[in-house]
């Protein structure tokens, strides 16, 4: 029997904790901000901006929503970020990803200041992070970080094993185990013997993007598991990369899905807005 990492209060906790800081920051007469793009109308795109919306609205944070039509044009996203960045009043601007196939995600992430970066997807965060540098995080792996931190799970000295290499988890999430002492090793498509790589892990970090393909012969007995996915199964029901039924039996900690890692990344969007707020 596992120890359930509760991302749901976890993240709850954290929240809580933004909404004070907001609020002796608002009594000191400065609002935050985040400035929300929505390019199109993606289903889900939108879900993700609601609930952006949504948490900036708990916690005290102002949220200015644009929502373009699906053919604007580059120059045009680019002219309005530009304008927010001119904008002292705006501390956050994230434009939501995918956007439409006319707007390079690249050029996106690069026109948006570093220091309004709060997504963490900036060259220049990336390369922070790397160096040991201030500069904000991805808000997944930072959330990962979190959960471990929170439930007493020790990172330093400890086998850490990330399946994954996207730009957004896995190697942000390696820089940040590493920050954190721990001996990484990343995994992807490539490896050999992924099952003897994954069983060394005291600390297994799962973000694949493949339903429950991690099952108990990938889990060391006593491990930390951590899963990132999430998918709807045949059934319309939510579940992860990981094959909770099975390895939580054998496993030390694990995150559940829904619940554990989702909750997370709001919060850790929210908490890099107030940082940006709260620098000056
Ligand atoms: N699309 C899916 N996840 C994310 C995220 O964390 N940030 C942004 N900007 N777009 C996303």
């Amino acid at each position: 029997m596992a120890f359930v990492i509760d991302g749901k209060k976890i993240s709850a906790q954290i929240k809580d904790e933004l909404k004070d800081k907001v609020s002796t920051l608002k009594a000191d007469g400065k609002e935050i901000c985040l400035a929300v793009i929505q390019v199109g109308n993606d289903p889900a795109s939108t879900v993700y901006v609601g609930n952006k919306k949504k948490a900036c609205e708990y916690i005290g944070i102002k949220s200015l929503a644009y929502e373009l039509p699906e053919e604007t044009t580059e120059q045009e996203l680019i002219a309005i970020i530009d304008k927010l960045n001119a904008d002292d009043s705006v501390h956050g601007i994230l434009v939501q990803l995918p956007v439409p196939k006319q707007i390079n995600e690249d050029h996106i992430i690069q026109a948006i200041s570093p220091k309004k970066d709060v997504d963490g997807f900036h060259p220049a965060s990336v390369g922070a992070l790397s160096i040991g540098q201030k500069g904000f995080v991805s808000c997944t792996p930072a959330g990962v970080i979190q959960l471990l931190k929170r439930s007493n799970i020790e990172i330093e000295g400890k086998e850490c094993v990330v399946i994954g290499r996207s730009n957004i988890v896995g190697k942000p999430m390696s820089m940040l185990l590493l920050r954190e002492n721990g001996t990484i090793t990343v995994c992807h498509s490539k490896t050999k013997n992924l099952k003897e790589v994954c069983k060394r892990a005291d600390i297994l970090i799962v973000a694949i993007g493949r339903p429950r393909m991690i099952d108990a012969s990938y889990v060391k007995p006593g491990a930390t598991v951590i899963d990132v996915g999430i998918h709807r199964d045949e059934n319309n029901k939510l579940c992860g990369d990981v094959d909770y039924a099975s390895v939580e039996p054998i496993a030390g900690a694990i995150t559940p899905v829904p619940g554990g890692v989702g909750p997370m990344t709001i919060a850790m969007l929210m908490n890099n807005c107030v940082e940006a707020g709260a620098v000056e």
